[in-house]
């Protein structure tokens, strides 16, 4: 049959055409295996329209096998390291991961839709991520608790929360996987990590090199399928210790719902609707940059996307100008296209979603000033698109689209921005363009958000926690915070008398 590798011109790395040329298994207990009953699923290049391959698609009795399998390694071999050699393994799965950079960051590219740069991108910080949190590895301490108990001795005992299901989506998909993988790992967890099933490539080529750096078997297992049934049955499992999930809202409360039958502790990163602030003393040519970066990197599919900007008065039209000429500059491709700079939507479902929003939108009074329309032919590209004016109340103001749509709007004072901006319920990021400082710490103290970016837009580091308040979720990847979320803390009382 014919493949999206087929199409003349594409520049694909033999390794890559390998790792495509036959259908993907399952990766369980350090070995690649087909799904219980056979079952497989085609994994779809989104700016073609076809399959890329077919890839297994695991039923609850692999899931099973998968936990299983963890939980040996956690009683075994894994759990038995000190956290030194842990960290030796993170170490050299990073040097893996950079040694196989540019075959991972087209496998994503690929599958994603991402221009090639951006899968660069990722994959260089993957490394990052392993590289951090391996040194966490042997710096887990517990404490010793005065009381005023006499003759006593307190001490804690932080251990590895146990088994971890990490769900992740498509938009940084082996990212996303690495902000779960690499601070379970550095705490001593095992895990079975679901992929999206739009983007279960990178994953599986990814497991494959963490065996070569020396992981035992078990320790991390890959189970590729579809939220309803693999995710679900995940989320199900009595041998499963913790969920970590990043992906929509609505699905963050399907999965805390389950999870409660189980009383498993959960970690949600949702979506977002995040203000982007823009001050009339700011760096102007600096904020449209940032303004139009936060929304079309990644074709707006981000859960911090810069979706929402507010400008005030005075300089509003140039902004809008100054966005407008920007998006209108960006060149539509396939990610693997070395012009390219916006890639295609990652799936035609998400395709519909961004188009329904745009409409509504329209219909409800905001006014497109580019774009506001998918292009047509076979892959999923929509435009790139500014809206002006729009009203706080309407739908497009309030919900993530999740596309390459910004909303902007006016705004006349502090105090007014952030009360519109905080009257959402989401509360992922926020940024602020200012050249006073008094004011732009004013405004990170006034903003509900996990992240307030000032005089920039979406910095992210492995050291640095990244998370949402109120409905964005709970819980924090990334730095000490991240580590945290998969140790418990077991105390120890001794009787000195
Ligand atoms: P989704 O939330 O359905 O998918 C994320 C992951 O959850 C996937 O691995 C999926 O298989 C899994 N999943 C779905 N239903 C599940 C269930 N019942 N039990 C366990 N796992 C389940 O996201 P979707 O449908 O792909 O995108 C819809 C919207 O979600 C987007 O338009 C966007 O607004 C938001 N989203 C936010 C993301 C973020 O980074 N915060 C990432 C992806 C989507
Ligand atoms: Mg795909």
């Amino acid at each position: 049959m014919t493949t999206t590798l087929d199409a003349p011109g594409l520049d694909v790395r033999e390794d890559v055409r390998s790792f495509v040329g036959s259908s993907r298994q399952l990766f369980i207990g350090g070995s690649l295996v087909d799904a219980a009953d056979g079952g497989t699923f085609a994994t779809i290049d989104p700016a073609t329209g076809m399959e890329i391959t077919q890839v297994a698609e695991a039923t609850a009795e692999d899931v099973d096998r998968a936990v299983k399998a963890a939980r040996a390694a956690l009683e075994g071999e894994w759990g038995a390291l000190p956290g030194t050699a842990r960290g030796k393994i993170l170490l050299r799965l990073a040097e893996l991961v950079e040694e196989h950079a540019d075959e991972l960051a087209q496998l994503e590219s690929l599958d994603n839709g991402k221009p090639l740069p951006f899968a660069q991108y990722d994959i260089s910080s993957v490394a990052e991520h392993f590289r951090y949190f391996a040194g966490w590895t042997n710096k887990i301490e517990g404490a010793t608790i005065p009381t005023s108990i006499p003759n006593s001795l307190v001490y804690t005992r932080p251990r590895p929360v146990g088994v971890v299901g990490a769900i992740v989506p498509w938009n940084f998909p082996l990212l996303m996987a690495t902000w779960k993988m690499a601070p379970a790992l550095a705490a001593g967890c095992t895990l079975v990590l679901k992929p999206a099933e739009q983007t279960p490539l990178s994953a599986l080529r990814f497991a494959e090199l963490a065996a070569e750096a020396g992981l035992p078997d078990g320790t991390l297992n890959v189970v590729t399928g579809f939220g309803e049934v693999t995710g679900q049955a995940l989320v199900e499992h009595p041998g499963v210790d913790k969920i970590v999930f990043t992906g929509s809202t609505a699905v963050g409360r399907i999965i805390g719902a389950t999870a409660a039958k189980t009383v498993k502790p959960v970690s949600l990163e949702l979506g977002g609707k995040s203000p982007h602030i823009i001050f009339d003393d700011a760096d102007v040519e600096a904020a449209a940059a940032a303004a139009a970066n936060a929304i079309f990197y990644e074709s707006g599919q981000v859960c911090s996307a810069g979706s929402r900007l507010m400008v005030q008065q005075g300089i509003y039209d140039e902004l809008v100008e100054r966005v407008t000429a920007i998006a209108e500059s960006l060149k539509m491709g396939t990610g693997l296209a070395p012009d390219t700079t916006l890639g295609p939507l990652v799936s035609e479902e998400q395709l519909d979603r961004v188009r329904g929003y745009v409409e509504t939108g329209l219909s409800e009074g905001a006014t497109a000033v580019t774009g506001g329309e998918a292009v047509d032919g076979d892959g999923y590209f929509f435009r790139p698109t500014v809206l002006r004016d729009v009203p706080d109340h309407v739908t497009v103001c309030r919900e993530e689209i999740f596309g390459p749509v910004l909303v902007t709007q006016p705004f006349e004072s502090l105090e007014e921005v952030a009360q519109r901006a905080n009257a959402t319920e989401y509360g992922l990021a926020a940024g602020v363009w200012t050249r006073d400082l008094g004011r732009a710490h004013r405004m990170a103290e006034l903003l509900d958000a996990g992240s307030v970016f000032l005089n920039c837009y979406n910095a992210f580091d492995p050291a640095v926690p990244f998370g949402g308040f109120k409905q964005s979720g709970y819980g924090r990847d990334g730095g000490r915070d991240a580590l945290e979320k998969f140790l418990e803390t077991k105390a120890v009382w001794t009787n000195l008398a």
